[in-house]
This record gives C-alpha cells, structure tokens and sequence, in this order.
C-alpha cells in the first residue's frame, strides 16, 4: 500500500471516461492525465474528441480518442475489444455520459422514455459488462458512474432523467457487491448544479441561475473542474475501501431544508 500523496496517482492506469468532449467528463479525462493515466475520452463527435485530446496531451498527459454511442451495445463490444488490442488492459471506467428530456410525463412517449433509459441507465449496465471482464483477470479494477442529485431528489417535469439516475445509484450498489470478490470497486459521483456549457442558457436564465445558486450553502454553481477531485480519489488507491457509494458533490444543495 503506498502512503501520502503517491496513493492519489493513476500511473500506468488505463482509463475511460464516456461522454469527455466536454464538460464534466472532461474535466474529470484532464484530471486523471494530469495524475498519470492514459485516458481514452469517448463521444460521439470525432472532431470534439480529437480537441479534448490535443489539450490533454498539449498540458503533458496521455489520451487518445475512441468515438462510439454508448446506448449501441454492439458499438461499445467493438469500441472495448479495440482498447484490449491497443492497450492489453483496462483500470478504470468513468461512465459519464447523461442526457437529460425535461418534459411533463404527458408530454412523454414510451419512445422518450426508452431512449434516455438506454443512455443514461442501460449504457452504465452495458460499458460496466465489458469494463469487468478486462478488470477481473487483473483482480483490480475501479467503475465510477456519474449519476445526480436528481437521483434521490425529484422534480416536476423530469420524470425519465430522476428515474435513471436513481436507476444507476442502485446499479452501482448491485455491481459493487458483485464485483467486490473481484478487487473491483464501484462508485458513484452525484454532481449538483455546475456551469457547464449545456447548462449556459439555464444559469443566463434570471429565473433559474441566481435561485440555483441560492439553493447551493455556498451559493453558488459548481466550477466544472470541481468535479475531477472526487473522480481521481475514486479511481486511486486512496479510495481501495470505498464500494457501492454515492459521491455527493453539490456545493451542499442536498444537506439542506430551505436556501
Ligand atoms: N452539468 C451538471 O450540472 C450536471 C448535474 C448533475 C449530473 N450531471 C451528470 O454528469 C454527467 C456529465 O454532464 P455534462 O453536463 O458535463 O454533460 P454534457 O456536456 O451534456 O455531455 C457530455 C458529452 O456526452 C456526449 N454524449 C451524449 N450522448 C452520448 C452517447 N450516446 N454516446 C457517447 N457520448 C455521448 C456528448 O458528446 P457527443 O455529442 O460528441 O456525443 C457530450 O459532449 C451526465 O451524466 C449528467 O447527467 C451533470
């Protein structure tokens, strides 16, 4: 077991992060370059992938590019025999990608429904599927779902999105207990409000940016780079007794009664 900061670093790490072309993946992609792995950034935009990646490697880190939709299960099967060809290993997988279809469940068809729970639920079955079977002959391995505050708090008009990532906080809890024999941890990140660029319009909106960010204790919105921190210590060995947990990274929105 290695002691003080070394325990934070993810050299010699394969890792990918889904959905790091931009915002908080790739934030979280920078981060764990910056700690020494080598990071596939996945999207589906090959010429936003190749951006990400000449950042990374331009700040000194290690990436490279591998673009797949992560609700095409054959997609990711041909996207993870490439990394075993390319790389012989993978370490850590940060399932990131979610998108979101607010709307009344009037206003919501089944085929809504179905294709935000293939992305944001069944994508986090199916990337963990394949990520376990390079993990488990290395008896190590760390799986980090990004889930939400809006997993265990609900709102009006978001009924598919709260059911999803409520969905992916248990199946982080099933994997984890599935897994764990295995050396392999699993974990989730629950981001609050950050000021990421699909967020823009909101936080420029006066009726939802300045009240989101009263309903934060630090009354404000999450910087995206504030959430890499969480995501490299749930990767390293600093966190190698840490399973089946829930990450709550909100600035305090979800600790609180009233603004
Ligand atoms: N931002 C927040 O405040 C916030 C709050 C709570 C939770 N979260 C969660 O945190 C995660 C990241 O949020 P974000 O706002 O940073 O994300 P984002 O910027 O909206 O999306 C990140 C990337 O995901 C990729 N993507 C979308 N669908 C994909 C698919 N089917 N296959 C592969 N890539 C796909 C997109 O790239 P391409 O267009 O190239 O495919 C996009 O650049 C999400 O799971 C989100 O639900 C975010």
């Amino acid at each position: 077991m290695t002691a003080g900061l070394a325990q934070f670093s993810l050299a010699d790490k394969v890792i990918l992060v889904t959905g790091a072309g931009r915002g908080l993946g790739f934030e979280i992609a920078r981060a764990m370059a910056a700690a020494g792995g080598h990071v596939i950034v996945n999207g589906r935009d090959a010429g936003r992938l190749d951006a990400a990646v000449a950042r990374i490697v331009a700040d000194g880190g290690q990436a490279s590019a591998a673009a797949f939709d992560v609700s095409n299960p054959a997609a990711v099967a041909v996207a993870f025999a490439e990394i075993g060809r390319r790389h012989g290993q993978l370490d850590v997988l940060v399932s990131n990608v979610g998108v979101r279809d607010r709307k009344p469940v009037s206003d919501l068809s089944i085929e809504d429904v179905r294709r935000l729970i293939d992305t944001d639920l069944v994508a986090g079955f199916t990337l963990a599927r394949e990520a376990v079977q390079m993990m488990t002959p290395r008896r190590w391995g760390r799986i980090i779902n990004m889930t939400s505050i809006a997993g265990p708090l609900a709102r009006g008009g978001d009924a598919a999105y709260t059911a999803a990532k409520g969905g992916l906080d248990a199946l982080t809890r099933a994997l984890a207990v599935e897994f764990g024999p295995h050396g392999i941890t699993v974990n989730a990140i629950a981001p609050g409000f950050f000021a990421t660029e699909t967020n823009t319009a909101m936080i420029a909106d006066p009726d939802i940016g300045p009240p989101y960010a009263q309903r934060t204790a630090l009354k404000r919105w999450g910087r995206p780079e504030e959430i890499a921190g969480a995501a490299v210590f749930l990767a390293s060995e600093a966190a190698s007794f840490i399973t089946g947990h829930v990450l709550t990274v909100d600035g305090g929105t979800s600790i609180m009664f009233f603004p």
